[in-house]
């Protein structure tokens, strides 16, 4: 496969990062994943324009324009033959050759790093068919989870717990109420009414959130974005959570409990639907 990083379109095995760079002493990078569907990129504006945010909260420089990012997606989708799949991107803030708390100058060229994962059946998913399980566990990462940071320690423990139990995901609870999953943004159904919690410091802002959020509205659905907690999740009609890497996915149980018939409900089936209608 063919990479990106710093100017350079390479193969995977010869790219290579500085050990002293600060994205991997330090976690001190932001990144996006952004869909490819049809060979075509799902939002990329959203995207840039979160990324720009990312970086601008944490004072880091932007690596290279707008257009100069789409470029390069535009680029690695045409090199690797993406149809279905996603374009990774990770920003750092470089490194100045040495390990320090201190930021380094900045002026330090940033670090920019892209590749592709190709993911046919990435719209037509048997996971979506069947729905996920999902177990709740405590949320215990830091309080801005709206930079899109590279700390995914604890997400990643997350999915190993829920795979441990059998499940296939996990919401995360922050004082008694839902923040979002270990990869997406959380939702559940009751009554025809969507619920999901409002923007703040504590969940990331997600692309595919505002997206979904417009089409159910354009579709006539109740939305109301409220905290909740994971016994209301439990007692919905249905669930569901969305990103970038799984559109709309239906959630049919939770902590053991099966919502509704068990299977995908009406409303994540017809947002996936249009979600993906409209994204071709
Ligand atoms: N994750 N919440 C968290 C914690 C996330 O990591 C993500 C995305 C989302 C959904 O955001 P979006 O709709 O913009 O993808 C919500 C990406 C896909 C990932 O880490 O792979």
């Amino acid at each position: 496969r063919t990479v990106y990083v710093n100017g350079d379109y390479l193969p995977d095995h010869e790219a290579k990062v500085s050990i002293f760079d600060r994205g991997f002493l330090m976690a001190d990078a932001v990144y996006e994943v952004t869909s490819v569907l049809d060979g075509k990129l799902i939002d990329f504006d959203g995207h840039a324009v979160r990324l720009k945010r990312s970086l601008d909260e944490l004072d880091m420089a932007e690596p290279c324009s707008k257009e100069e990012l789409l470029e390069i997606h535009r680029e690695l989708v045409r090199r690797n033959g993406i149809e279905e799949g996603l374009v990774y991107l990770q920003v750092t803030r470089g490194s100045d050759g040495d390990r320090d708390f201190v930021f380094p100058a900045a002026d330090t060229p940033p670090t920019l790093v892209l590749f592709t994962q190709s993911k046919p059946g990435l719209a037509d998913n048997p996971a979506a068919r069947k729905g996920a399980k999902i177990i709740s566990i405590d949320d215990i990462r830091w309080g801005r989870r709206d930079i899109k940071t590279v700390q995914l320690l604890y997400p990643s423990m997350g999915k190993m717990m829920a795979k441990a139990a059998g499940a296939d995901d996990a919401w995360m609870i922050e004082d008694g109420h839902v923040t979002e999953g270990t990869s997406n943004n959380a939702y559940f159904v009751k009554n025809g009414t969507i619920v999901t919690r409002p923007l703040s410091k504590d969940i990331l802002h997600g692309i595919t959130r505002k997206a979904v959020l417009r089409l159910a509205e354009e579709a006539q659905m109740q939305v109301e974005e409220r905290l909740f907690t994971i016994d209301e999740a439990k007692a919905a009609d249905e669930a569901f959570t969305t990103s970038a890497s799984a559109f709309v996915m239906p959630v049919v149980e939770i902590d053991g409990v099966a919502l509704g018939e068990g299977v995908p409900g009406p409303v994540a089936t017809r947002l996936r639907e249009i979600y993906i209608e409209e994204s071709r």
